[in-house]
């Protein structure tokens, strides 16, 4: 069966509380009837409730941009599965590269988030993907290989088959810089090959994977040409409505 597209909104650290109402306003209107996609919009916790409130009844689904793995208690600063639900939120980012590069985030935190995301019913989207210097010493295989290994340890099929993973070469995003389709699609190819290495065929031909790294309108059409290129987790171009509307439009 063909994967449904899967076009997700990453707003990282961008919006105020009026900033965040008005994008989601403005993408209710222009995408918010639109089924043959799945899409999702990620804003920061202090505005989840209030786009949640706006988007409610429309198509578009709400997201996180990451969770603590604990369900509750003495962790300052930290947000639980169980407060993202009571908000609304449907998926939840795990494993971004900001994460792992700014705030400790390893391959066995985003595993242990990634199993308290599927045990609170919620939806991961898992990011993978190399540095410019890992690639250019020929290192993505082993870093996507042991990225996906890790974040998926210990998952059954079943909740495998319902995470997303977002391969984001980390020296494309917010840089302008695209992977090239051969090289997103290739990228994607072996991701699958390792999913058939941890589960079997149909777990591979069954998870989406997105990408994401400056895609943008008018790179969007080759790469969601691609056969292994399953949608996109989208950063600076989910901030403005035309843009993220010219990306989910030609899907
Ligand atoms: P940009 O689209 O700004 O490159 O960001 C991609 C990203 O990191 C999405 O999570």
């Amino acid at each position: 069966m063909a994967r449904k597209k899967f076009i997700a909104g990453n707003w990282k650290m961008n919006t105020t509380l009026d900033e965040a109402r008005a994008l989601a306003k403005g993408l209710v209107e222009a995408c918010g009837k639109i089924t043959d996609v799945d899409v999702a919009v990620c804003p920061p916790y202090t505005n989840l409730q209030a786009v949640g409130e706006i988007i409610k009844g429309s198509s578009i689904k709400l997201g996180a941009q990451d969770v603590h793995w604990e369900a509750k208690g003495a962790y300052t600063g930290k947000i639980s599965c169980a407060m993202l639900k009571s908000v609304g939120v449907t998926y939840v980012i795990i494993g971004h590269s900001e994460q792992r590069t700014y705030f400790h985030e390893t391959d066995e935190t985003v595993n242990k988030k990634a199993k308290a995301v599927l045990a609170a019913d919620l939806r991961p989207i898992i990011c993978v993907g190399e540095t410019l210097a890992e690639r250019k010493a020929g290192r993505l295989t082993v870093v996507a290989e042991r990225q996906v290994k890790g974040a998926f340890a210990g998952i059954s099929e079943a909740d495998a088959l319902k995470c997303t993973i977002a391969y984001e070469p980390v020296w494309a995003i917010g840089t302008g810089e695209v992977a090239t389709p051969q090289q997103a699609n290739e990228a994607h190819q072996f991701i699958r090959k390792v999913i058939v290495s941890v589960y079997n065929n149909a777990a591979a031909e069954g998870i989406r994977i997105q990408y994401g790294g400056s895609m943008k309108p008018d790179n969007v059409k080759d790469l969601l040409a691609l056969s292994d290129v399953d949608g996109g987790l989208i950063g600076g171009a989910a901030l403005k409505v035309q843009d993220f509307l010219g990306i989910i439009k030609p899907v």
